[in-house]
């Protein structure tokens, strides 16, 4: 199972140390960035961003929980950005995927709890990443909502059916026993937040989802 701890739970004041304490055992660093309309909530932007890509090894994956996430992508095409994720509520995703595409980046595309896999089947061939939101997207530390898991055994089926590239991720509610039922449905990439950051020991915690 590969692991992105969220960045969005640590403490801003210390980032740097806060980032050197998730680094060991994980696989990319999550990147939550939010606009306060497609989530009411705002977390940061572009700026940070940058310094979070230069203070860590980790490779970037990064979230954008923005209404149009086409004027964002290249702002966040930094050296060490492997993928962007856009959501498939926000305003022209399919051109956003294909943006990120051509600037060299991996792409991803999310889906809310109340959106169906059946919407994005179309674009699946295109895709290195799908996104299933275990929680309503917004804020951390929020209840596993169980019935996405069907969500990531019909992605497993489809990706087998047809050769598809993407890596299944989930993001929201995910602790060691969540992870579990993500990785038993399919699932080869876990985001968490307040799993690893609420928790002195982060490596063991890390380990423990891995
Ligand atoms: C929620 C964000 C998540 C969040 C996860 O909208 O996309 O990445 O940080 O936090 P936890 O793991 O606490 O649910
Ligand atoms: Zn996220």
């Amino acid at each position: 199972m590969k692991v992105a701890p969220s960045i969005l739970t640590a403490n801003f004041v210390r980032l740097e140390d806060e980032l050197k304490s998730v680094e060991k055992g994980s696989d990319y660093i999550h990147v939550d960035i939010m606009d306060g309309h497609f989530v009411p909530n705002i977390s940061f932007g572009p700026a940070i961003a940058a310094q979070i890509g230069e203070l860590t090894k980790l490779p970037m994956d990064i979230h954008l929980m923005v209404e149009y996430p086409l004027n964002w992508i290249d702002k966040v095409n930094f050296p060490t950005t492997e993928f962007i994720t856009v959501h498939a509520e926000c305003h022209r995703f399919a051109e956003s995927i294909r943006r990120i595409l051509y600037i060299g980046k991996k792409a991803g595309l999310c889906i809310k709890p109340s959106t169906d896999v059946e919407f994005i089947k179309p674009y699946l061939a295109q895709l290195d990443l799908v996104l299933v939101m275990g929680v309503e997207p917004g804020y951390g530390g929020q209840m596993f909502i169980q019935s996405q898991l069907k969500k990531i055994e019909e992605l497993a089926r489809l990706k087998e059916e047809f050769g598809y590239r993407y890596e299944i991720e989930v993001d929201g509610g995910i602790n060691v026993s969540t992870a579990k039922q993500c990785k038993d449905a399919g699932a080869t990439m876990v985001v968490a937040g307040t799993y690893i950051f609420n928790y002195e020991d982060r490596e063991e915690r890390i380990l423990a989802l891995k």
